[in-house]
């Protein structure tokens, strides 16, 4: 089992989309997985057409109730399972610092889960706040979303500062809304891979087929399971578990 949180500290840079995206494959290789969303916006829940979150992730942090009592199957892609999220999560990023131990909060709701699920993976809201730091300590490992762009790659070395506060592994960086159509993204990808060369994995085209997997609530392996991007979700995926084994070994 791993837990493992999809992170990044800019944002609009493909969290979300990569953590559905990737967990839908994980479900796709027969992998018991759970999705957990600890961002306020809720879309994780929308990117698969669920429109009602209950229990939310607010409502099992307060009220210390167990991932296990409160996950829901998601319809119509089997071995995928749902703890969600939904407005009232925001509350935490004010209430939480006056917990104690508000750190471990997530992973505490997660404790039990960790041995039910091959595979948990958890999406964080952007900047480095309170629900992204109790992310990052609730993982065994971190999976770093960036697009070719000079503002994501330079947030880059942000995150790495919170991940080693957590204690928590670097599994890799994604690569992700890849276009080598500009001179731009163009530079920003070699600055990206230059840099970071170790960590690389495989990357995920820019493509509106994901926008529009998103809009019909499905993810792109069950969309559009042909697609050039599903099959580089599933690629990834196939790295990822691999990956996943050393880092909770
Ligand atoms: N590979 C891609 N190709 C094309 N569009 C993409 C891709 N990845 C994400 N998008 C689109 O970019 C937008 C932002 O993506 P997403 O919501 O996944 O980012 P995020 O990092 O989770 O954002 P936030 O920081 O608000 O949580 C969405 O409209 C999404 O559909
Ligand atoms: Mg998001």
């Amino acid at each position: 089992m791993s837990t493992i949180v999809v992170a990044a500290h800019k944002g609009g840079v493909g969290k979300t989309t990569v953590a559905v995206n990737l967990a839908a494959s994980f479900a796709h290789y027969g992998k018991r997985t759970l999705l957990v969303d600890a961002d306020p916006q809720g879309a994780v829940a929308t990117a698969l057409g669920i429109t009602v979150v209950k229990p939310s992730l607010y409502e099992l942090i307060n009220k210390q109730i167990k991932a296990n009592d409160a996950v829901v199957p998601v319809d119509n892609i089997s071995e995928l399972w749902l703890l969600g999220s939904e407005l009232d999560l925001a509350g935490l990023e004010i209430e939480a610092p006056r917990m104690t131990l508000w750190q471990t909060k997530l992973a505490d709701v997660l404790h039990d889960a960790e041995t039910t699920w091959d595979m948990i993976i958890i999406d964080t809201p952007p900047g480095l706040g309170v629900l992204s730091t109790m992310a990052l300590n609730a993982a065994d490992g971190a999976l770093v979303v960036c697009p070719p762009d000079y503002l994501a790659y330079r947030s880059l070395a942000h995150l790495q500062e919170a991940l080693v506060l957590s204690k928590t592994p670097i599994m890799g960086i994604i690569p992700t809304m890849v276009s080598t159509q500009s001179r731009h993204a163009r530079e920003a990808l070699e600055l990206i891979e230059d840099n970071y060369r170790d960590l690389i994995l495989p990357s995920i085209p820019k493509r509106v087929a994901l926008q529009d997997a998103m809009v019909a609530g499905m993810p792109i392996v069950n969309y559009q399971p042909n697609s050039d991007c599903a099959k580089a979700f599933l690629s990834l995926a196939k790295e990822v578990l691999s990956r996943a084994k050393t880092v909770a070994a």
